[in-house]
């Protein structure tokens, strides 16, 4: 059986006003799913791999370990499971088997690395129905009136921690368009990275084999191939900072000199010193990111840590069903 994807990714012209509002922003910055082509989506793999960042490994093991508690907790089996920003779809298999749900949806903005997944996963799991969707969930209007992912109960699934991707305000508003997507009565299954040591935290994004700097700069060969640029990678330096005030990683390529730089048929401007943001990676401990949620319509139903607290899979529920205790198993 192969697995169908359908392709919803924005168009060009999508493309060129996003990067042009973003560059035009002080300081200049751009969406962290531009980073996601397929050469992005490859070396985003290889950082995972990088001994210095640790975030996958412990939510890839945790998921392993207690799938089979959080398939009891979510209890009727899922219609569909809806991961977002699938990416490869490693995490997922140890939920489908313990889950058994109807169907599962795979949602990324990387068409290749996506239809590559699909396969794999449906291969791996034959009695479950894949299917694939390649676009910007953030700004997906609503899910593809497919009968597969018609099928109720919708368990969404967002692990990673790539709501550390998008900022507070905007994490918010995406929380609650997952809800808007998957529908009343449906639940979230989200992995959330936590505060920790500034030189672990800086190391992960600053790995010394260079994987995070060439995921940084790749951004920029994107855009040169896709609007037409003129971008030197070699003339931006990357760097990634700890920012206690608001919790954050902030990833950005600085100028390393005056430059101007033409794209979409526009020139651009580069004092020297001057940084374009790549991306903001938040850590939420425990409870602000309870507070998140709940701003987002949904309620904290449960949820599990690694021993050492580095990160956290919650399972959240609409705040209109039925109210439970939250409860936390270490
Ligand atoms: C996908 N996301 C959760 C990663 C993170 O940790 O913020 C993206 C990343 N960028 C550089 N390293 C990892």
């Amino acid at each position: 059986m192969s697995a169908r994807v359908l392709d919803l990714h924005p168009a060009p012209a999508d493309l060129v006003a996003v990067v042009l509002e973003g560059l035009q922003r002080r300081p200049r910055q751009l969406p962290a799913w531009l980073l996601y082509d397929a050469e992005g989506s490859r070396l985003f793999e290889l950082i995972c791999e990088q001994p210095e960042y640790s975030l996958t490994r412990t939510e890839t093991a945790l998921l392993e370990q207690q799938a089979g508690a959080m398939a009891a907790a979510v209890g009727a089996r899922p219609g569909v499971v809806v991961e977002f920003g699938a990416g490869n779809a490693r995490k997922v298999g140890p939920l489908l088997e313990a889950l058994q749900p109807g169907a599962y949806a795979a949602l990324d903005i990387s068409a290749e690395a996506l239809r590559q997944a699909c396969t794999v996963l449906q291969q791996e799991h034959p009695q479950v129905a894949v299917l694939g969707v390649c676009c910007d969930y953030s700004n997906l209007p609503a899910l593809p009136a497919d009968p597969l992912l018609l099928q109720e109960p919708r368990l969404g699934f967002y692990p990673g921690s790539s709501l550390g991707n998008f900022t507070p305000d905007e994490a918010t508003a995406l929380l609650a368009q997952m809800a808007r997507l998957l529908g009343p009565g449906s639940r979230l299954l989200i992995g959330i990275d936590q505060p920790k040591p500034v030189a672990r935290l800086e190391a992960a994004y600053n790995d010394a084999a260079g994987v995070s700097a060439a995921f940084a700069r790749n951004l920029l060969v994107r855009l040169n191939h896709d609007l037409q640029g003129d971008f030197d990678p070699g003339a931006f330096r990357y760097e990634a900072h700890w920012q206690r005030e608001h919790s954050r990683i902030a990833m950005a390529l600085v100028s390393q000199c005056e430059q101007q730089v033409n794209l979409a048929g526009h020139g651009w401007h580069f004092a020297a010193g001057e940084a374009l943001i790549t991306e903001y990676s938040v850590k939420y401990s425990p409870s602000a990111f309870a507070a998140l949620a709940a701003a987002a319509g949904w309620r904290l139903e449960r949820s599990w840590s690694d021993p050492e607290g580095d990160l956290s899979l919650h399972l959240l529920t609409q705040a209109d069903s039925d109210p439970a205790p939250p409860t936390h198993q270490p």
